[in-house]
């Protein structure tokens, strides 16, 4: 009789922080034994000596399909989770999209039907909350027993909530236990920087950026953290792109409030720059890319343990969906592509380069948003009894980024051309081996609704 139904030996396995050569026994999608000389006991055997084996991968913050301008972010869930797990993510985060006069529990029911037989990484869904809060949080209480205890709002956008409303739904998030994630800019500073640009008419892509000045991230997060502290709730910011706005999150927790950060690889690794390259107008993405020395301040708040959790906010558009708007920033569906390259670029820009450790990396990859997120211990780390959600990276090749080869919509990535320090052997999900040699290889659809409770 087989002891294991997949057994992964002498990999350099991530464990209790830090990397030891050890042999993995996965038995019915978990892992069963963790040690080395395991007996080679079992229906199917990889020699993964050399490899680097981290805990499978999350991305906390994707956009699946969403409505954008005109049209619709590129990838869907098959094709996104597709790319994911070509990318070592075995868990996604997508958000729900609450339609004018949906009921929150309506609006996850229709996310739900588009991500259900389709997604082949795990997901979870973040509740938007866009349409009359006030109303919507009555919902919370039973959604969060129900297993969905993340809840979305914005300060800027149509769907915006004003800070009085922000504040009725953080308590009515926080009281139920749950945690309230924030798109942090001021609208009245974004609606006049842009009305400038658009008075001058300068619809050039760097005028996004200008549109969307920092100060406008900052001062959003100091008003929304003030409100976190009087209410001493949690609160999680999403995309961080500033140093400023970064300041504001760092100072509202040395007053005291709980504020998680989230970042993204391309506040840490693209500039404003890249608007005035040709095809400025694909970067346009919300925030806006910043400045060297706002990338600089993300990457020293990530090698200081400030920064909580990396994630792509991909949202991805093909060429013709960016050419749509003829270039004109206002007119440009805003979001870049990035689930599948979100690890490659960590382990390079930050591990490899000596940025921040290999155990900064699992944490802001792996190990914190499973805390965050209520999925924790069953992902986020290798441990006895942990889902055998794993990724097996081999660091002594190299490879380039190149759209051609990745396996979203998007036919272009931010990242073209840029270098790895590694390249991906194999994703394994609860067990399954979803992606070999960065190929697809999933059969059927494997990947799970993830509803969320108390982690011990
Ligand atoms: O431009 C972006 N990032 N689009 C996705 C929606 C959002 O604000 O996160
Ligand atoms: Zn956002
Ligand atoms: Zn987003």
């Amino acid at each position: 009789m087989d002891q294991f139904d997949l057994l992964l030996c002498n990999g350099c396995v991530f464990t209790d922080g830090c990397t030891r050569s050890l042999d993995i026994g996965i038995h019915n999608g978990k892992i069963s034994a963790l040690a080395s000389g395991l007996p080679k006991k079992s229906e199917k055997i990889l020699d993964i000596s050399g490899k680097l084996v981290l805990p499978g991968l999350i991305d906390a913050h994707t956009h699946m399909g969403i409505p954008i301008m005109d049209t619709f972010s590129a990838d869907d869930f098959t094709s996104g989770s597709i790319a994911a797990a070509c990318g070592g993510i075995t868990t996604i985060f997508d958000f729900t999209v609450q339609n004018p006069g949906q009921t929150l529990s309506d609006s996850l029911h229709m996310r739900h039907e588009k991500a259900q037989g389709k997604c082949h990484v795990d997901y979870g869904f973040h509740v938007n909350i866009t349409d009359q809060p006030e109303h919507s949080i009555e919902e919370i209480p039973q959604l969060i027993a129900d297993g969905f205890p993340s809840y979305k709002v914005f300060s800027t956008y149509k769907m915006m909530v004003n800070w009085q409303q922000f504040r009725t739904v953080l308590h009515a998030v926080g009281q139920a236990n749950g945690l309230l994630l924030l798109h942090a800019e001021d609208n009245d500073l974004v609606q006049n920087a842009t009305a400038r640009n658009i008075e001058a008419r300068d619809f050039t892509p760097l005028q996004h950026a200008s549109s969307r000045p920092p100060d406008a991230e900052a001062s959003a997060i100091h008003e929304a953290c003030k409100i976190a502290f009087d209410l001493e709730l949690p609160l999680y910011i999403v995309h961080l792109s500033s140093k400023q706005g970064l300041h504001a999150a760092l100072e509202a927790r040395r007053k005291g409030c709980k504020v998680y950060i989230e970042t993204c690889p391309q506040y840490l690794l693209l500039t404003e720059e890249y608007y005035q390259r040709d095809h400025g107008h694909y970067f346009i993405t919300t925030p806006p890319l910043r400045t060297e020395e706002d990338s600089q301040a993300l990457w020293q708040a990530l090698s200081d343990g400030e920064i909580d959790v990396v994630a792509t906010d991909h949202c991805p558009f093909s060429e013709r969906q960016k050419n749509s708007g003829n270039g004109l920033f206002h007119r440009t569906p805003n979001g870049l592509p990035g689930v599948e390259t979100l690890f490659p670029l960590m382990y390079t820009y930050g591990v490899s380069q000596g940025r921040i450790s290999l155990k900064q990396m699992v944490q802001v990859l792996a190990y914190n948003p499973a805390r965050i997120f209520k999925i924790y211990p069953n992902k986020g780390e290798i441990h006895l009894g942990a889902d055998a959600d794993l990724v097996i990276w081999d660091s002594s090749q190299t490879s380039t980024i190149c759209a051609r080869q990745l396996h979203g919509r998007a036919d272009w990535s931010p990242y073209e051309g840029m270098k790895i320090s590694g390249k991906l052997c194999y994703t394994i999900l609860r067990g399954q081996i979803i992606a070999d040699n960065a190929s697809f290889v999933g059969k059927n659809v494997q990947g799970k609704l993830l509803r969320r409770k108390e982690s011990p």
